[in-house]
């Protein structure tokens, strides 16, 4: 069903407390790595969202058991896991479903097609056939993209490294290196990626170890029996940078966001806001199914300034890219983002999807190869004037992005197909709402 969202002109300021959204990776890697266990399991704080709901009824048609006590909390009984499915697996927007599984379906002596929407098809997975068919798989594919047919081989460890930071090739691999007994299979990567699966599968026992080798980042794992153990998962950092960055935007603002997941691989966004004079500050630390996890207060920050994101930190930071975009345009001075070239294959091509959006409300930006040139307020012809309507491309991070873009506008604006925040942030528009009434 389709629905728009209205933002009906300059915000009021953001205040109150909120506990943000639970983590859309570490759902989906409860539920996928949960039924490696082969036991049963209570995961608590489990996003129900699209995308992570995509993971469950696969893994329902795989023969895991599944059963909500509320909201948020299921039982996982993975006993009869993994039993050949009756039709093909629908992975729907998620990107994290089809690669993680992919890894772990190609060990299990059975045959399957995943598939996906318009968009995941579009989406390049070349990157997790070419490593698996390495360690001995058969995946057929539509020239390097979904559908993916798995067909029964038997697999090999091997060394691999990979020419790009992606948590999901890494952890497809891992996944897949998990059922292979004796030898040890290893992923290098040129940066940190998010490391949930590590800390994951650690959590549950397997003989996972991390390294660093020539200035790469390795990984490697062989079986072991995991344990199985109830988990909870983290507050998903990606989310709350939403509500960060809106209430760094909007006059007077002033929240508490928390139980927010801070693994130090996805903490980018708490780095850059810093960098660019964000009045974020950290109130409390804890640890939670070996993840860590916070509270944060964000003010209203009148003198942001423009800063350079690059490198190493891009890969911690790669989903809030579309929301680092809109702030940039509300500092004083340039932001360069560059080493960013793989927000083309995201859910959009989110270089060019953001500039275009951007533009609409009157942001001085411009798309390079590997991200964007942002001239600040200065550059400007005022304040974002509204009046307008965003697309999302099957997108939730653009629609939450154009929201926030409205919030900040003069005139209201109308975001176009705004279901799409359902897939990682359901409970948007019901959050704001509380947090602009005080
Ligand atoms: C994810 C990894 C990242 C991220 C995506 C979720 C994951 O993708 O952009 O939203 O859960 O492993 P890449 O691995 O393609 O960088």
């Amino acid at each position: 069903m389709c629905k728009s969202a209205i933002t009906k002109g300059f915000s009021a300021p953001l205040k109150g407390e909120i506990t943000v959204p639970p983590d859309k990776s570490v759902s989906h890697r409860s539920l996928i790595i949960g039924s490696l266990t082969k036991g049963k399991i209570r995961i608590s704080n489990f996003l129900k969202s699209a995308d992570c709901l995509a993971t469950l009824e696969i893994l329902r048609q795989l023969g895991c058991e599944i059963n909500f006590l509320d909201e948020n909390t299921l039982i996982l009984n993975a006993k009869n896991a993994y039993i050949t499915p009756k039709k093909d697996l629908y992975c729907g927007n998620s990107g994290t479903t089809m690669r993680l599984l992919t890894g772990l379906l190609a060990t299990q002596n059975l045959e399957c097609t995943l598939t996906g929407d318009i968009s995941l098809s579009k989406r390049p997975m070349k990157r997790i056939i070419e490593p698996l068919t390495k360690m001995g798989a058969s995946i057929k594919s539509n020239e390097g993209k979904a559908p993916l047919v798995i067909q029964q081989t038997k697999l090999n460890a091997i060394e691999y490294i990979s020419p790009i930071a992606s948590a999901q090739v890494k952890s497809a691999l891992l996944l897949a290196g998990s059922q292979i007994p004796e030898k040890r299979t290893t992923v290098f990567e040129p940066h940190l990626s998010r490391n949930h699966s590590e800390k994951m599968l650690e959590f549950f026992g397997s003989n996972i170890q991390t390294f660093n080798k020539d200035k790469l980042f390795g990984s490697s794992i062989s079986y072991t029996p995991l344990i199985p153990k109830d988990l909870t998962v983290i507050g998903d950092i990606s989310s709350a940078s939403f509500l960060m960055i809106a209430a760094a935007v909007i006059k007077n603002s002033d929240i508490i966001l928390k139980g927010i997941g801070l693994n130090p691989t996805r903490t980018g966004i708490i780095d850059v806001m810093k960098a660019m004079n964000a009045d974020i500050e950290l109130l409390s630390k804890d640890k939670i199914s070996n993840e860590e996890i916070g509270d944060i207060r964000i003010k209203y920050s009148p003198d942001l300034k423009g800063t350079t994101v690059e490198g190493a930190i891009i890969p911690r930071l790669i989903d809030e890219i579309p929301a680092i975009a809109l702030l940039a345009t509300q500092a004083e001075g340039k932001t360069v983002i560059k080493d960013a070239g793989d927000l083309k294959n995201k859910e959009s091509d989110r270089i060019a999807c953001v500039t275009r959006e951007l533009r609409k409300f009157g942001a001085n930006i411009e798309a390079t190869d590997d991200g964007f040139i942002i001239e600040g307020k200065n550059a400007q012809k005022g304040l974002f004037e509204g009046n307008t309507e965003v697309e999302c491309y099957h997108d939730h991070r653009i629609a939450m992005t154009g929201y926030i873009a409205g919030l900040i506008s003069k005139n209201p604006c109308k975001i176009n197909d705004f279901q799409w925040a359902e897939t990682s942030f359901p409970g948007f528009l019901g959050i704001f709402e509380k947090l602009s009434r005080g």
